[in-house]
């Protein structure tokens, strides 16, 4: 795994991970349109619009450079095509922060979120000394599920009817990876 000088990459076996520019708002919101993704998924909006991503990349370099989360385009090495998005928060006073991704479903099964997440975990834990990265999912999306497990995260709880989704309520998992080079 590679980071470059001040981060703004990281390079894995197959993925770049980079800054999101104002040029990728149309592929986002391409693969964003989904209900499949807007179902598992806490706050996109759907439909999703161009201009919801373009908003959205907006707040990714001032909240990167405040170190309040770090939002990373999840792309092929070789050929740069856009796979989906990965985001670390920060909380400084806990020294802990939460994981959250997206995969374009025609790329789902392919392992890059599980890949793109390993390499946000070095990030958290090597280059930002993190205490604590934990994540969550609903109980009605098992392959997120099955991506935290793979990253060797434990369950750590289950809450409730935590999340009101349209018409019905999610219980929420929480997993959670202390930083094992402390
Ligand atoms: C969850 C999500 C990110 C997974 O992305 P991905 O790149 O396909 O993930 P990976 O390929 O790294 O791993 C997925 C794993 O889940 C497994 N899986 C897929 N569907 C599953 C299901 N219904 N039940 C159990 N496991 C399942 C896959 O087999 C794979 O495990 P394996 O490598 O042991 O075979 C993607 O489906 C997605 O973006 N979903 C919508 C948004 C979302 O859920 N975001 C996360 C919110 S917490």
């Amino acid at each position: 795994m590679l980071f470059d000088a001040n981060v703004k990459t990281i390079t894995t076996k197959r993925l770049r991970l980079r800054l999101f520019d104002k040029s990728d708002a149309a592929n986002v919101a391409g693969l964003c349109n989904n209900y499949n993704i807007y179902k598992s998924t806490m706050y996109l909006p759907f439909p999703y619009k161009v201009e919801d991503a373009v908003s959205w990349i907006d707040r990714h370099s001032d909240n990167f450079k405040a170190e309040r989360s770090y939002e990373f385009a999840i792309t092929d090495k070789e050929t740069g095509e856009l796979f989906g998005a990965i985001a670390l928060s920060h909380n400084h006073h806990f020294n802990n922060g939460e994981l959250a991704y997206w995969i374009g479903e025609e790329f789902w099964g392919n392992g890059y979120a599980t890949e793109a997440a390993e390499a946000l975990l070095q990030f958290a834990f090597k280059v930002k000394s993190y205490h604590k990265v934990f994540a969550r999912y609903f109980a009605s999306n098992p392959a997120s599920g099955k991506v935290m497990e793979k990253l060797g995260m434990k369950k750590e709880g289950i809450l409730i009817d935590h999340i009101r989704k349209d018409d019905h309520y999610e219980d929420l998992l929480h997993y959670g990876i202390l930083n094992p080079y402390e």
